[in-house]
C-alpha cells in the first residue's frame, strides 16, 4: 500500500504548485493587465515546445517514408499553430495607454529573444543571412536552435522523400491522382500559411498596442521590422511549383 501522501493527483501530476508560481508580474504596484501579458507569452512558449516536439515527429516520419503518419503529424502541427495564433487575440483587449503603464518594467526583454520560436523557424527551413544573424545576435545560439540547425529542414526532408518515391515535386502537382505525398505537400503549405498568419496577426497586435512607428523593447523598428517577416517562406520550391501552370516568371 502506498503512502497516501505519495498518491498521484491532478495537482501533483501537472506540477501545478510550481507552474502557478511562475507568473511573476514586475510592475509595482502590480498592474492588473500584466498577468494576462505574462500568461499569453508563457502559454505560447509551452505550445512552441509541443510544436517543436511534433515537428520532430513529422521529420522522423518523412525520413521513414511514412506519408500517412507524416500527414497525421502535420495535421497536429497545423492545429497547434492555429491555437497559438488565436491566443494573440486575448491581448487585443490591452489598450495602448494601459500597456504603456507597465511596458517600462519589461526592460530589454523581447519576443525576439525566444529561442523556441527561432528553433521552429530553423526546423522549418529558415537559413538566410538575416535569420542566421538574428539567432547569433545574443551570443551562442541556444541548444534548441543548434539542434534544429543540425537537422535537414522540412523542405529538404520532403524533397528527399519525394525523390525516394521515384517521383518529383512537379509530377505531384500534374498527376490527376491526389496521392498521400501530394496531400503532405499541401499540408506543408497549410503549415506555412498558418505560421504566416501568426506573423501577420502579431504585427497587427503590435501596431494596435504600441502603434506602427514605436520601436520594440528588443531594439528593432517594431511593426515596421516585423511586417517584413510576414512574407518569409519555409518552402519556396512548393510555392514555385504552383506557378508552373501559368508560364509566369518566378520572383527572384
Ligand atoms: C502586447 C503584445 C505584444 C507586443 C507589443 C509585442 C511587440 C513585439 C515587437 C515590437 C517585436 C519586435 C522585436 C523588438 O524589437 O522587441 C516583437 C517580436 C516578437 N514577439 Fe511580440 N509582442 C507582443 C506579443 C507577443 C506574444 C503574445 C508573443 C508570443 C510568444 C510574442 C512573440 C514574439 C516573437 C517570437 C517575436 C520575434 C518575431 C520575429 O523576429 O520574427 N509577442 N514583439
Amino acid at each position: 500500500m502506498t503512502d497516501h501522501a505519495d498518491e498521484l493527483t491532478y495537482t501533483s501530476y501537472l506540477a501545478l504548485p510550481e507552474l502557478l508560481k511562475l507568473q511573476r508580474p514586475r510592475s509595482e504596484p502590480e498592474h492588473p493587465d500584466e498577468l494576462l501579458f505574462i500568461v499569453v507569452h508563457q502559454a505560447s512558449e509551452l505550445w512552441f515546445k509541443v510544436i517543436i516536439h511534433e515537428l520532430d515527429t513529422l521529420l522522423d516520419r518523412m525520413e521513414a517514408d511514412d506519408a500517412l503518419g507524416a500527414l497525421a503529424a502535420s495535421k497536429r502541427v497545423n492545429t497547434l499553430v492555429r491555437i497559438v495564433t488565436h491566443q494573440l487575440s486575448s491581448l487585443e483587449t490591452l489598450p495602448p495607454q494601459r500597456f504603456a503603464e507597465f511596458r517600462g518594467y519589461l526592460g530589454t526583454s523581447s519576443g525576439s529573444q525566444s529561442d523556441q520560436f527561432r528553433a521552429i523557424e530553423a526546423k522549418s527551413g529558415l537559413r538566410d543571412a538575416h535569420f542566421m544573424q538574428a539567432i547569433s545576435e545574443h551570443g551562442e545560439p541556444a541548444a534548441a536552435v543548434r539542434d534544429a540547425l543540425g537537422r535537414p529542414t522540412l523542405q529538404d526532408t520532403f524533397e528527399r522523400m519525394v525523390a525516394r518515391a521515384g517521383t518529383a515535386l512537379e509530377s505531384l502537382y500534374t498527376d490527376a491522382a491526389q496521392t498521400p505525398l501530394f496531400m503532405l505537400g499541401e499540408a506543408l503549405i497549410e503549415y506555412e500559411q498558418g505560421f504566416a498568419m501568426w506573423r501577420f496577426l502579431h504585427v497587427q497586435l503590435v501596431e494596435r498596442v504600441i502603434g506602427p512607428m514605436t520601436g520594440g523593447t528588443g531594439g528593432t523598428l517594431g511593426a515596421k521590422y516585423l511586417s517584413r517577416t510576414v512574407s518569409q517562406r519555409f518552402f519556396p520550391s512548393l510555392w514555385a511549383v504552383r506557378g508552373k501552370f501559368y508560364g509566369a516568371s518566378q520572383p527572384k
